[in-house]
């Protein structure tokens, strides 16, 4: 049996009280993912990465480096770009996380259509990270310079920075809402 179930929040709460002796239960996280709620069972320091990747099956978010350095794992955490492998389930227990699954909608997201435009991919196994990074950017600065662009720091072995740079500003461009 997974240790890590989706459980609907309504069957959530503990039973309520009886004469019996009450019944530990292992500690369950509550944590939203993607606007879905969900209990993680297991262990408390397991890094959020394992639990998206393996336990939810969410694979967009990748592993790179696993310290923090690489951006690979990006994700969004109450809104702000946050390293999935160094964080501790712990740390997240009430919080609600977006990946790049969650950004996918009915119509590309600006920041997803500006690096269509821009040719922003080539091997393709950064790109999730960068395109959240970029997110929390445009939300933050939504008219970045070229520093607030170099300040993201995700790293692509590839070397698309330069197109990714390009891919920012037209996003930019495109949530201000210049179509041309
Ligand atoms: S895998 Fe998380 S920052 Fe590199
Ligand atoms: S596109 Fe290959 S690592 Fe960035």
């Amino acid at each position: 049996m997974p240790k890590h179930t989706q459980i609907p929040a309504a069957t959530a709460a503990p039973p309520s009280a009886s004469s019996a002796p009450p019944i530990r239960l292992p500690t369950a996280l509550p944590i939203t993912v993607n606007g879905k709620p969900y209990f993680h069972e297991g262990d408390p320091a397991m890094p959020l990465l394992w639990f998206l990747r393996d336990s939810l099956r969410l694979t967009g978010s990748k592993y790179g480096c696993d310290n923090g350095q690489c951006g690979a794992c990006s994700v969004l955490l109450d809104g702000k770009a946050v390293r999935a492998c160094s964080l501790p389930m712990s740390a997240i227990a009430n919080k609600s996380v977006t990946t790049i699954e969650g950004i996918e909608a009915a119509t590309l997201h600006p920041v997803q259509q500006a690096w269509i435009e821009a040719d922003a991919i080539q091997c393709g196994y950064c790109q999730s990270g960068q395109i959240i990074a970029a997110i929390d950017l445009l939300k933050r600065k939504p008219r970045p310079g070229e520093e607030d662009i170099a300040s993201i720091g995700n790293l692509c072995r590839c070397g698309s920075h330069p197109q990714i740079r390009r891919a920012i500003a037209r996003a930019a461009e495109l949530l201000q809402g210049d179509k041309k």
